[in-house]
Order: C-alpha cells, then structure tokens, then sequence
C-alpha cells in the first residue's frame, strides 16, 4: 500500500497483540505517529517500544475500553502529544468458545461489554478529538456478526451490535466530515482468536476447506485494508463493513469442484 500518513496521527484500542497491532505497523511503516492502547500496561508499553524500535513515534496507554473516563483521559494524553486524531480503530474484544447453557449471565455481558459498549466507548469518547473533517474510523467486527455460531452466542451478539454502530455512526458523523467503516476480517492466521476458535490441525484443515480461498487470512492482509480505508482512495466509502475473509461471507465453498 502506497498512502502516505507522513504526520498523520493514528489511534489504535486493543493493540497490544495480533490484527490490531499489526495494523498499528502498518500506519507506522507509512509514516503515521501511533498511539496504542490495551488493558495491560506491560503488553502495551511492549507494544509501543517496538514500533519505536522500527524509528516511528509511538506511546502506549494502558487503559480498559469499559471505561469511558480512562479513555477520555487517554485522547487527553494521546492528543497532547500527537494532535488530532486523524484514524482511528476500535479493535479491542473477548471471545471463547462456551455453550449458551454454560455461559453466565456475567460472561455474556463480559464479551458485550468488551468488543460492543467497548466500541460506543472508544468511538463517543473519541469525537471532541477527531480530525474534522477528514477523520477515518474503523471498528473491527467478525463473521459472527451475521453468521450464527454455535457457542459463541456472546460474540456473535456483540458483534452484530458492533456493525449496527458503526453505520449508525456513519449516518450521524458524515456530514463532520467523518468515514465510519468495519472490517470483518476471516480466519487469521497466527493469531489469539483462531488458538481460542481453530482448534486442532484438523478442524483447521476443515474450515480451511470450507473458504473459497482454501487458507487462512494474514494480519498484513487486514493491515492493508485499514491502509486502503483511512485513505484518499477511499474518500467516498462510509458505513461499509469490508469482507477480508477469504470468501468466509459467501459461504461453504468445500463442494466446489474447481477448489
Ligand atoms: N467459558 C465460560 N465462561 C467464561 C470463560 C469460558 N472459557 N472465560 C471466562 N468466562 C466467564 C467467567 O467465569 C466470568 O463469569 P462469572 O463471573 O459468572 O464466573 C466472566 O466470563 C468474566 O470473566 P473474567 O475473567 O472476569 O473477564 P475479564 O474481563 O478479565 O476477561 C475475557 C475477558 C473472559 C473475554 C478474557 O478471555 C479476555 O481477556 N480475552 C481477551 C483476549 C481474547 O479473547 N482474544 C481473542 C479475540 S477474538
Ligand atoms: P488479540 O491478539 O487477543 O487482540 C485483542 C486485543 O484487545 C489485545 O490487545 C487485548 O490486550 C485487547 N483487549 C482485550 N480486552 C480489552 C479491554 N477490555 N480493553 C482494552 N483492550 C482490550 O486477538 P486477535 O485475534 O488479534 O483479534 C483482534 C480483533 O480482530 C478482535 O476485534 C477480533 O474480534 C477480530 N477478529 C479476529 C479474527 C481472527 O481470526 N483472529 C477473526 C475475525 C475478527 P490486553 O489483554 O492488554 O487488554
């Protein structure tokens, strides 16, 4: 991806590991000065020291995306010291695998509290400190926002609110000049969610051959995207969720001869 983000602040919630933070390498890598944020202090200062090591500007704020005064505080900080927040990507989420028969009330509410009010939280606490107009917010949602999946009825629930916030977000935030789009992001590889939701090598393979893509996605190739989305070439694009996937969104492709 070819954009420039020379300059460009970029704030990225839950990027201590994974898509996320690979996502904050990717805007680093184009020039943007990175605020990282997540629960853990010792994961998120890891975080942000090495995307410095990489010679971009970078800090890490330790801060939990339930609650909505530590990230006011955060924007505070993150702001006083990059500006305006020109991207911005809620990504921050819990998720296992439990039988609805199993799951408390409490755990139920964890995971809505986490990945959906997390997301309300990290967008509504955000706005005072947006570029405006030109800012470009994306949450990151999953396929269990409109596919059903058994045990992860938590998940599935927030995240179906998560894409319900981001187009409404688009609808009221457009006319400040500010795209609210999500990334649904497929099976990835080498990542905390596919080791909770993959299983075994040969559940693996299984939902492997089940993909139109026959593999499991990269944390570059959802990198990517956010690039493409926060970019000039994307200035019309608002209230989209963008399939990386593989093809999961389509369906079932394990019968398809020519695979
Ligand atoms: N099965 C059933 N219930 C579970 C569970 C599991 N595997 N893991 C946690 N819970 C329940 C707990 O028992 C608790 O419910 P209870 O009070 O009725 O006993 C509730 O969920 C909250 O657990 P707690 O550990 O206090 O939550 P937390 O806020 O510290 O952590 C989690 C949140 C549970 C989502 C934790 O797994 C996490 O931090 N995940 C982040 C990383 C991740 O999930 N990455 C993949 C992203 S797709
Ligand atoms: P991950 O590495 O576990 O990333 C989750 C991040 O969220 C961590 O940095 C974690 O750091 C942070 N976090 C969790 N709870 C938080 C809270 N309450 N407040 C602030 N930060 C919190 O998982 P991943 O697999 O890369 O997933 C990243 C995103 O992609 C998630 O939104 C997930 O739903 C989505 N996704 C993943 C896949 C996949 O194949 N992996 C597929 C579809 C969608 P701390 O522990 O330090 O807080």
């Amino acid at each position: 991806m070819s954009a420039d983000y020379a300059g460009k602040h970029v704030f990225v919630a839950g990027a201590s590991s994974g898509i996320n933070l690979e996502i904050a390498h990717g805007f680093a890598r184009a020039g943007a000065k990175v605020t990282v944020l997540s629960r853990s202090a010792d994961k998120i200062e890891a975080a942000a020291a090495g995307i410095r090591e990489t010679g971009a500007e970078a800090i890490g704020i330790s801060c939990d995306v339930r609650d909505y005064e530590g990230l006011e505080a955060a924007y505070a900080e993150a702001t006083g010291k990059f500006g305006s927040v020109d991207v911005l990507v809620s990504g921050a989420a819990g998720n296992f695998l439990a039988p609805a028969v199993k799951l408390s009330a409490n755990a139920f509410k964890t995971v809505v509290d986490i990945d959906l009010l997390g997301t309300f939280n990290v967008f509504r606490a955000s706005f005072d400190h947006l570029t405006k107009p030109g800012a470009s917010l994306i949450a990151i949602t999953a396929g269990q926002a409109v596919h059903p999946s058994a045990f992860q009825i938590h998940a599935c629930a927030a995240k179906a609110g998560v894409n319900m916030v981001t187009k409404c977000l688009a609808l009221e935030w457009g006319p400040a000049g500010i795209r609210v789009n999500a990334i649904s992001p497929g099976p990835i590889g080498d990542t905390e969610g596919m080791k909770r939701l993959g299983g075994d090598p040969a559940r693996e393979q299984q939902i492997k051959n089940r993909l139109a893509l026959r593999d499991y996605g990269t944390k570059a190739d959802v990198a990517e995207a956010a690039l493409w989305l926060s970019s000039p070439a994307a200035k019309y694009v608002t209230g989209t969720i963008l399939n990386v996937d593989g093809g999961n969104d389509v369906g079932d492709a394990s019968a398809n001869a020519l695979g």
